[in-house]
């Protein structure tokens, strides 16, 4: 298993000069954690001052979408090799805001995911069930779903998973521990089932992470990260998870 990965997904918060701000403070903080994988994914206005930013640090940088086209009339677009061009390592492919807010469905994501791939970026892939899914016990088969839409004829090299349940996305509702891992257990069965390289691939929790939470997920064996939402966005606060994360391995 690689080492955990704690990326923060600032979602549309934070200008250049908060970006600036942000980066500055923060690396200093997270100068000694070698262990962890620490991922940064801003708005796109803010990728290129990032990028020369965290030029020379271990800190690697994310974008939060892709087109699945490499290029021409697709106004308001961005490509692989536009992101490949500010140094980005890795882009969050099918987050529930996109698919919620902006009709992303499996299929689009799929072919995001192979675009991506193609030009050698590294994806998180979103996945997790509303509330009404989760008492209806159907977590399970809308995992199942996602999954087997979102990486139909892809192979699993450069994809981590984030499981975000819907439910525990900004609401300071987190899953307990033990639901997390019972999720990324299902997730890591899939994979094994259906997928090579499935021990490789790391599943990240995503949902009202904060530093008071983040060792008590991290203790669970199938949980090897996070993707931060809100407590991403204070240095001190997103300091503290990475720490926190390094604590639990
Ligand atoms: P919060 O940490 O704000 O709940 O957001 C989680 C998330 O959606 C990360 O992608």
């Amino acid at each position: 298993m690689p080492k955990p990965l704690i990326a923060a997904n600032w979602k549309m918060n934070k200008t250049i000069e908060e970006t600036g701000d942000f980066i500055s403070s923060f690396f200093s903080m997270v100068k000694d954690a070698a262990d962890v994988d620490i991922l940064i994914a801003p708005p796109f206005t803010s990728l290129s001052v990032a990028s020369r930013l965290l030029k020379g640090t271990d800190i690697e940088l994310g974008a939060q979408n892709v087109f699945y086209e490499e290029k021409g009339a697709f106004t308001g677009e961005v490509s692989p090799a536009m992101l490949l061009s500010v140094n980005c390592s890795h882009v969050i492919i099918g987050h529930s805001e996109r698919r919620q807010y902006f009709s992303e469905t499996d299929e689009i994501v799929n072919k995001k995911i192979k675009t991506a791939r193609k030009n050698n970026l590294n994806v998180i892939l979103c996945i997790g069930e509303s509330l009404k899914e989760r008492e209806d016990n159907k977590t399970f088969e809308v995992l199942e779903k996602q999954l087997s839409g979102s990486l139909k004829d892809v192979q699993m090299e450069g994809i981590d998973i984030a499981y975000e349940p819907i439910w525990a996305i900004g609401t300071g509702k987190t899953a307990t521990p033990g639901q997390a891992n019972e999720a990324h257990k299902f997730i890591r069965g899939w994979l094994r089932k259906n997928r090579e390289g499935a021990e490789g691939v790391r599943i990240l929790y995503g949902g009202s992470v904060t530093p008071e939470n983040i060792e008590s997920l991290m203790a669970e064996p199938e949980v090897n990260g996070a993707l931060v939402g809100g407590a991403s966005l204070k240095p001190d606060s997103f300091a503290k998870i990475v720490k926190g994360a390094k604590g639990r391995i």
